[in-house]
Formats: C-alpha cells, structure tokens, sequence
C-alpha cells in the first residue's frame, strides 16, 4: 500500500491543472467520492490494525494533499477569470438606460392644472359610471336631445334596481351640477376626468378622451371673464403667437354657447392639412352657464351668473407637440411614448 501510495502523492503532484476542465478531471480522478483516495480509504478500511498505524498516516497525508491543491488552484482560475470580466473596454459607448416617463396625457394634464391653480381654481372630481340625472337632467339636456341617443352614449346594465339609469359620462359636465349641489358660490373649479362617446374612431376621435371641464360662478360674471381666462390659459401655454376665438355653438347647458378656436399651433394660421386650410383648430365648449341649470340646483339666476367650458386634453397636447393621429396617445407604443 506504501507504494502505491508514493505512487499517487507523485501523480498529484505532477497532475497539470491549468484550466477548469483539466482541473475538474483532477478532482474526479482523486477527490470524489469514485475516485482514488476515496478506494484508498475502503480498502484501509480492510486492514489490520498494525498495518492500519502503518498507513493512516500518509493516507491522510495524501488525501490532504489532494484536496489542498484542488482548493488552491480553484481560488486562483475563479480569481482569474473575474479579473478578466472586469477588463472594461472604457472607449465602448454607454449602455442606454431607459427611465419611464409620464404619459404625454398626463403631463399635458399636469401642466394644464396647475395653469388653473396659481389663478385660483380648485381641482374637483367626478365619478365616471354617471348617473344620467347629473350626466343629462341637471345640465338642461331634455329627454328628446340627440346627445343622449343610445348610439352616442355608452349606457349601463343597473344591476341595482334603484330606479336609476347609469352611463358611462359623456363629458366632464355632471361634475358641475355635483359641485354645485354641494357647494355655495363663489365657485371655481376645473375637474379633470375620462369621458367616454360611442363615436367612430378617426385620427381626431377616439372612444375615450380626457376632458377638464372649468367652472366659474359669482356675481356679475361675464363672457368677458370667460374669453379672459381662455386666452390667459391659452397665451400661457402656447405662447403669445396663438391667439383664441370664440365662435357660436349651442349647449343645452350654457346660454350663449361658444365654440374655443386658437390660431392652428402647426402652421400658425396659414392654413395646413391639421387645421383644414382654416388656420383654426378648436379645443372645447363654452358658454355662460344657463338660467335652466341655476334654478335645477336651487340657484337664484338673477344673483348669480357664471361661464363653464370644457376643454379636451388630447386636442390640446396635439396641438402643443405637433401630433397628427390622437390614436397614438392610446396605443402604448413605446418609441412614441419616450419621445416626450
Ligand atoms: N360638455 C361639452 C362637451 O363635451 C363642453 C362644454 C362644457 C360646453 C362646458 C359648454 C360648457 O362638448
């Protein structure tokens, strides 16, 4: 046994283990549990005791032999293999590190609120599964008008049985006969929200669309404060080249009604595809709030006058950022999202 123990001490002495793959062979050959020092040990097992003092010794000898410099010529591939990693190549250009960023909606959203804000507005809110008295009766919107037609209005199954009719809010009007209900005057509010139409999609329509509707009432308010605060809020936002007009439209809800137009943001009036050659692009509604809807909320129209408008937010970043297909804010594709 002495002999062939020499035998081994020698082999792994000499064994080459330069790389993992001669090193792992070293280990199966001496170290695992089918391997040579472990035979060694089954057939010490075997001997006499005599002969059993005569070998532990160098058997162990071996055996420690054997795992030290597996050990050791690990330590040094592993240490050389990470110092090979850590071999950076400093010229090679930056890995491009994305960061989300807000939604284009919702910046545009953000800015415009806090527009309002520094002048005074309050930010009011509104459920968006509407309940037809406020999205219709209390807006002066009778039975028989068209924009309550099923095809344009997105009604809901009442599951409750409370005599109710439910709808999916056409705009973000219900929000001023809640406030109104609730509060006394003055007030001033602008209420940001998702409103839903059933309406073709187009590159100007979609089904959904983000509104923030803006309301106003004290004594004496004018069409002069409305007109005011759109081009303050407009200049603000798009600068002092884009001017607003205001042209007749028709409400239920406001009396008289008008139509926002500003100068088309693309050409800047000249007249492009956007703006249809007109120079105009429309942003939303308006109007001095109506007698019909005063007294529905239990307000004196004699005391108290006011203007609302409702203004979309697509159209509004469209117009900002240059964007021609309002379908882009909905579709979530990335290359368009990171641009902003
Ligand atoms: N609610 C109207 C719409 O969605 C816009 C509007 C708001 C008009 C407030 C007048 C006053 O078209």
């Amino acid at each position: 046994m002495l002999t062939r123990l020499n035998e081994i001490e020698q082999e792994i002495n000499t064994f080459p283990v330069s790389d993992k793959n001669n090193l792992e062979e070293f280990r199966l050959k001496f170290i695992s549990r089918k391997g040579l020092i472990s035979q060694l040990f089954d057939e010490f097992k075997e001997l006499d005791k005599a002969q059993k003092a005569a070998f532990g010794k160098k058997l162990n000898e071996v055996k420690h032999l054997a795992e030290s410099k597996y050990e050791e010529t690990k330590t040094k591939l592993d240490e050389l293999e990470a110092q090979k990693k850590e071999d950076i190549d400093l010229t090679l250009p930056a890995r491009k590190f994305s960061v989300g960023t807000e939604h284009l909606l919702t910046k545009t959203l953000n800015d415009f609120c806090s527009i309002f804000r520094e002048i005074g507005f309050k930010i009011a809110e509104g459920p968006e599964v509407e309940d037809e008295y406020y999205n219709f009766d209390a807006l002066n919107t009778p039975d028989w008008h068209p924009s309550r037609d099923i095809q344009d209005t997105y009604y809901i199954d009442n599951k409750l049985n409370d005599g109710k009719r439910y709808l999916l809010r056409t705009h973000t009007s219900p929000i001023q006969a809640r406030t109104m209900l609730n509060e006394k005057p003055p007030i001033r509010i602008i209420a940001p929200g998702r409103a839903y139409r059933n309406e073709a999609v187009t590159v100007k329509n979609y089904f959904t669309f983000i509104q923030v509707e803006g309301l106003y009432i004290d004594k004496n308010v004018s069409m002069r404060d409305l007109k005011s605060v759109l081009n303050y809020f407009v200049k603000r936002y798009y600068g002092n080249d884009i001017v607003t007009r205001l042209r007749p439209s028709f409400f239920p809800f406001t009396e008289p009604s008008a139509e926002l137009d500003i100068t088309c943001f693309l050409c800047k009036g000249k007249g492009c595809k956007a703006c249809k050659g007109t120079g105009w692009i429309e942003l939303g509604g308006c109007g001095m709030v109506d007698p019909n809807v005063f007294r529905g909320v239990g307000y004196d129209p004699k005391e108290y006058s006011g203007y609302a408008f409702g203004l979309g937010i697509e159209r509004i970043a469209m117009m900002k950022y240059g964007i021609s297909d309002i379908r882009l804010f909905y579709q979530n594709d990335v290359r368009f999202l990171d641009q902003f």
